[in-house]
């Protein structure tokens, strides 16, 4: 069913018009870790759009990557926010008071360092890892959401998103992937948080939905070679053509980037 969807927001993208029937260049979009990988991409692709990107990252300094596609694009407003800091979330929100906000990217994430996994295995597992990413990829998502939904509700697009994995899925047997202990729980606690505000913003008309990105080939993964990886361009296409087709009818639901349906 949400295939054929993709198809029809499919045909208006390339007819130059959105499936949300809305003017693209007025639309705003917030990227949250836009600085590297998917949120990068993310950035790139919608401001090649027409659409006015706000991309926050945590660093003391703007990352180059951003101050290049700034300085490229116009469209591209560049912002500090991490998303393990409250303060900095309700500053940013506060900041861009009265800007409607079309599209939220709740992107920002962490996997952990996949070549030492032992600190997410079990026998040798590192506790203190935990929190850390609870409120980096759970937490993070949540209270960006919260402070951002006043933001979105004054919007025309009113729709919110989360890049999970398939790792946080039960039904996928965490995505068949050894160990990754709390990479696993925190996603599958994002799914969880999400699938309950897509509940409690249905009313406003927000549409909420978690992606699955497929395995990515991100500048973090340079060495590390494996058959099912695909290009960022790839998984962000395919993720854009999913957030254009997703309406309030389809909000909750956990898709991956092809716009297969994912079980929870
Ligand atoms: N690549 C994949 O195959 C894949 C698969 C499934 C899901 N995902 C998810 O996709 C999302 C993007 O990951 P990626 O693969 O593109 O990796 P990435 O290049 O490492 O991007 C992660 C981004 O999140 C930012 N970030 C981390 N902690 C943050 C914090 N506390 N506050 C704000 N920003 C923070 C990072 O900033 P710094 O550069 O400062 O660390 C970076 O910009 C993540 O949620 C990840 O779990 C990726």
């Amino acid at each position: 069913m949400f295939r054929k969807g993709l198809a029809v927001a499919g045909l208006l993208v390339g007819l130059g018009a959105f499936a949300s029937g809305g003017n693209v260049q007025s639309q705003t979009v917030l990227i949250s870790g836009a600085n590297s990988g998917l949120g990068l991409e993310f950035a790139k692709q919608y401001s090649a759009l027409g659409w006015q990107v706000i991309a926050t990252h945590r660093r003391d300094a703007v990352p180059q990557t951003l101050v290049d596609l700034s300085a490229a694009r116009k469209n591209v407003r560049v912002e500090r926010m991490d998303v393990t800091k409250h303060d900095e979330i309700d500053a940013l929100a506060e900041k861009l008071e009265g800007v409607p906000i079309d599209l939220l990217i709740n992107n920002a994430g962490m996997t952990g360092d996949f070549r030492q996994p032992k600190a997410q295995s079990f026998g040798t597992l590192d506790y203190d890892q935990f929190n850390t990413f609870m409120w980096t990829n759970a937490l993070g998502a949540l209270k960006v959401t919260e402070a951002f939904t006043p933001h979105v509700k004054a919007s025309e697009g009113k729709k919110v998103v989360a890049i999970s994995s398939l790792a946080g899925s039960f039904g996928a047997g965490g995505g068949g992937m050894p160990g990754g202990y709390w990479y696993k729980v925190s996603k599958a606690a994002l799914n969880m948080f999400m699938a309950n505000v897509a509940r409690e913003l249905r009313s406003d008309g927000i549409a909420v939905a978690l992606l699955s990105p497929g395995e990515v080939r991100v500048e973090k993964m340079a060495g590390y070679d494996n058959p099912r990886l695909i290009e960022p361009d790839v998984s962000i296409a395919g993720m854009i053509d999913v957030i254009d087709a997703l309406t309030v009818e389809t909000s909750g639901a956990f898709i991956r980037y092809n716009g297969e349906l994912q079980p929870f």
